[in-house]
């Protein structure tokens, strides 16, 4: 058939696809977190104390029951050091709720072999070249802002976690995830999963008070301490295997993705799971080989890379498209120890499937290229029904920006699962509860 000749891209393009669906842009107003930082960085200006009350003033009119309550709260977790003043404590929890987490300690008694095993690679700092100012990333110390920390340690025989790289204020988004492949309710019966959502900081008190609403409703989000931007999507990454080396030990397998995405997790879990059920320290996705991807160096391409990092060379070591990872949960502690000594490299998918892992000795790559389909592509193909219950889309991962073309390609893979579970036999065993005799 024509189908994987038109829906299969040389990884070339689909690679630059899944960077080019991704919008990471800093949204809404700085200016209160800029004051912040300059009253941090000049504590005696008597100039910038005096713009930061005033604006503080303001900011207390407006919010200042649940935040007086709040800031008191807060001022019981917050670093002495950082407290400058009531009112910094009170806007300071307006912006960040930061909790004290404590980071993992990684000294040489407590490291497995495993973990022992993972030493530092001399040529590839070099190539690296970090700045001085962010040599590693900053999430490895970093503190979360909110977290649920029995999102896992509550779930009996998790399968798998579903970690999304978010934009703070894609809420809708979000939601589409919890209404359809992200909410196993539709598929219990094949396995456990949860979604978690990864954010950074962002500027605006109006937007981080909404953010703050959303995560009290679903309690399953983790904000970092850093500022969430395009250039710091590694930070967020090293940040979600920190929280899972942490708090995620029981799940069995980690699924990465992006709030664009739609994945079918019919075929996650009965064809792509049981084939790394047993196995460890397993990566599969749209795996990019080495020397495969150019090293963009035209200063007028978003994706331009300075000549100080990866000096003298023009293609990328192998990595993987971010757009969608699976790896077992096991390798996720050695890949947390590799970023320690992996230099800041701010092209997110090189740094979190290549450099990183290629420290962690023993892990293994599996390509799932002929199963990646464009969004257009798939959401016609779901929405002609011949094609449809002739399995004949049986893609496992697309996209889509709406809510609405999320929530229909979902129904569509389910109409095809139920469909299947007529006509194989197989599946009987492992239909979801909502399914009808
Ligand atoms: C977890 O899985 C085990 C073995 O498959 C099963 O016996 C047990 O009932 C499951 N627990 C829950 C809470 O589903
Ligand atoms: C998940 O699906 C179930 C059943 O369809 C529904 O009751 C629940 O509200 C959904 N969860 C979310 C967060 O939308
Ligand atoms: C912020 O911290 C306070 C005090 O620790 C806590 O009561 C509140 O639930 C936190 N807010 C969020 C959104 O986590
Ligand atoms: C990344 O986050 C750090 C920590 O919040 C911040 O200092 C830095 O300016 C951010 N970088 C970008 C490009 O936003
Ligand atoms: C994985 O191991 C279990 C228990 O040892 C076994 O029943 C199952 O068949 C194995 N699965 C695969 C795909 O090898
Ligand atoms: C490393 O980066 C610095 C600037 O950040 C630059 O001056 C230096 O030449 C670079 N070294 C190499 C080997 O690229
Ligand atoms: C729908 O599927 C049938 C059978 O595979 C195919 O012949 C037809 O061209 C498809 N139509 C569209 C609009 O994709």
């Amino acid at each position: 058939m024509t189908r994987l000749k038109i829906c299969s891209m040389p990884s070339h393009t689909k690679t630059q696809w899944a960077k080019l669906k991704r919008r990471w842009t800093f949204s809404g107003p700085d200016l209160l977190g800029y004051l912040l930082k300059m009253c941090r960085h000049s504590l005696g200006k008597i100039a910038t104390v005096a713009v930061i009350t005033s604006i503080l003033s303001l900011v207390f009119i407006l919010n200042y029951t649940e935040n007086i309550q709040r800031g008191i709260a807060q001022r019981k977790n917050l670093d002495i050091k950082q407290v400058l003043n009531g009112p910094y404590v009170v806007a300071r929890s307006l912006i960040q709720n930061v909790t004290t987490t404590m980071v993992a300690q990684y000294t040489s008694t407590t490291l497995s072999p495993e973990l022992m095993a993972i030493t530092p690679q001399p040529e590839l700092n070099r190539l690296i070249n970090a700045s001085s100012k962010a040599k590693y990333p900053v999430t490895i110390n970093g503190k979360y802002v909110f977290e649920n920390p029995q999102l896992c340690s509550s779930v009996a025989n998790l399968s798998v976690l579903i970690i999304v790289h978010t934009a703070p204020d894609h809420f809708d988004m979000r939601l589409a995830i919890r209404r359809t492949w992200g909410n196993d309710t539709f598929y219990r019966k094949m396995g456990v999963a949860r979604v978690l959502f990864l954010l950074g900081q962002v500027g605006d008190s109006a937007l981080q008070m909404k953010i703050e609403a959303e995560f009290k409703e679903y309690r399953d989000m983790l904000q970092g301490d850093f500022r969430d931007s395009y250039r710091n999507l590694t930070h967020k990454g090293v940040m979600g295997f920190k929280w899972i080396t942490e708090r995620c030990r029981n799940a069995k397998f980690i699924l990465k993705t992006d709030d664009d995405i739609v994945i079918n997790m019919f075929i996650l879990f009965n064809r792509v799971l049981p084939k790394f059920e047993n196995k460890t320290k397993q990566i599969v996705c749209n795996h990019i080989p080495a020397n495969a991807m150019p090293i963009i160096r035209d200063k007028n391409n978003k994706w331009y890379v300075s000549e100080n990092h990866f000096r003298g060379k023009n293609v990328y070591p192998e990595y993987c498209s971010g757009f969608m990872v699976l790896l077992t949960n096991d390798v996720i502690p050695s890949i947390f120890r590799a970023a320690t000594m992996t230099p800041f490299f701010w092209v997110d998918d090189v740094y979190l499937y290549g450099l990183a892992p290629s420290h962690v000795p023993g892990i293994k790559y599996n390509s799932l290229t002929e199963h990646i389909l464009i969004w257009q592509n798939a959401l016609s193909c779901y929405r002609n029904m011949t094609a449809n219950l002739n399995n004949k889309c049986d893609y496992l991962v697309t996209g889509s920006k709406r809510l609405r073309e999320s929530e229909e390609t979902w129904v569509e893979m389910m109409k095809q699962f139920e469909h299947r579970i007529g006509t194989d036999l197989s599946l009987r065993a492992k239909t979801h509860p909502d399914k009808r005799a």
